[in-house]
């Protein structure tokens, strides 16, 4: 299928505008460069979750000829414990992706605008795209955190969402408590703040704050996205969730979604990993270590690397980084890149195990070096 064949078919002019449709062709032969390719490409864990996830989710196969607890009751209550939010408050989503996308449908009009911090996560802007609203896209800082203060500067009265990352995606970057408190006084109450902290578990092994509290004193809309899919190593059964400002902004959440979002065996995997918090501690602690090594050794073939606290690291390198790509795919590595206009030759690594950085690192020194 080529563009012409969506523009004939697809009527809505909004799908069809949207800037990242990628043919099945392309990625059928990304992905079968090498049949075993290293994963450092998305950000997941190098880990699989721990046996007691695994267990309850074979238990929980065996009721699936019956539709899962469409309120979740058992997980809102167990992430109530964790986070100290009334279970009221919760929402979950099948992956923080899906609450991205619900919270451009339930804060959007066509004509309004989001703003989000640039180089980001790419479903910021689809969720303002998709619902007719323009991006004010907002540099990030040197350093690679979200600009508070730019992002501040460029709302006006059509601003309806601001998103927030922390740490950010592609950068790593995190921001300070007073940081957030500073948006969440001054964001609009028209507006809704979302605090996506895909990797808030490792924000916090490297002695983040917790933005909770300070976004707790806010009385406009707020919601916070945390994952399942990174720290606790669940990418594939797709589990996000939500914690709200008020049992309004979950209602609003509720009133957008599908009807059994979040299948039964992801509830019972997600359920699990709660409880066994020493798993995902030691995964995120040996992440931090390995994130070092990708660091400094990408620092000591002459890269440019953004502080990250996060499962990734990006770099600048004296080539143009789709050339990087290319080349590690090659050697049966999958990387990503930076998509954004400026930072053409800045690739994002995954963190993996130490075999994958010393892989990494090799193939690196030999492709920079040719
Ligand atoms: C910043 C950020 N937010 C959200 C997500 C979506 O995560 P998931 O849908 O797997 O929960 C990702 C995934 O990479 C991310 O990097």
């Amino acid at each position: 299928m080529n563009d012409r064949t969506i523009i004939e078919v697809i009527p809505n002019p909004l799908v069809r505008s949207m800037p990242t449709w990628v043919p099945p062709s392309l990625f059928k032969k990304r992905f079968t460069a090498t049949s075993h390719p290293k994963r450092m490409h998305l950000n997941e864990s190098p880990y699989p979750p721990s046996p007691s996830v695994i267990d309850a989710m074979k238990k929980a196969c065996e009721a699936v000829n019956r539709y899962p607890d469409a309120h979740w009751q058992a997980l809102v209550t167990a992430l109530a414990e964790r986070t100290g939010i009334p279970a009221a408050r919760i929402v979950l989503g099948n992956g923080s992706d899906e609450l991205i996308a619900s919270a451009g449908r339930i804060a959007l009009m066509p004509g309004d605008t989001v703003i989000a911090p640039v180089p980001s996560f790419a479903s910021f802007a689809k969720a303002a795209l998709i619902n007719g609203a323009s991006l004010r896209a907002v540099k990030v800082r040197k350093d690679g955190a979200c600009d508070v203060e730019a992002m501040l500067e460029a709302i006006d009265e059509t601003t309806r969402l601001l998103f927030l990352a922390t740490p950010n995606n592609p950068t790593g970057a995190m921001l300070t408590a007073s940081e957030v408190r500073k948006v969440a006084m001054e964001v609009p109450e028209t507006c809704l703040l979302v605090v996506d902290e895909a990797y808030h578990e490792f924000a916090m092994q490297a002695g983040g704050e917790d933005p909770l509290p300070v976004l707790n004193t806010r009385t406009g809309p707020w919601v916070v996205f945390r994952s399942f899919s990174k720290a606790y190593g669940l990418a594939g059964i797709r589990v996000g969730y939500g914690i709200c400002g008020s049992e309004e902004v979950v209602g609003g959440f509720q009133l957008a979604r599908n009807a059994f979002t979040v299948n039964a065996i992801a509830q019972a995997g997600a359920l699990a990993a709660l409880q066994d918090t020493e798993h995902m501690e030691s995964i995120v602690a040996a992440m931090a270590t390995e994130r070092e090594r990708v660091s400094a050794g990408l620092r000591g073939l002459g890269c440019e690397t953004f502080p990250s606290v996060a499962n990734f690291v990006t770099a600048r390198t004296r080539l143009a980084a789709v050339d990087v790509m290319k080349a590690l795919e090659a050697r049966g590595i999958l990387i990503s890149r930076l998509s954004t206009k400026g930072f053409e030759n800045h690739i994002r690594v995954t963190v993996g195990k130490s075999e994958e950085t010393n892989a990494l690192l090799s193939e690196m020194r030999k492709i920079l070096e040719a």
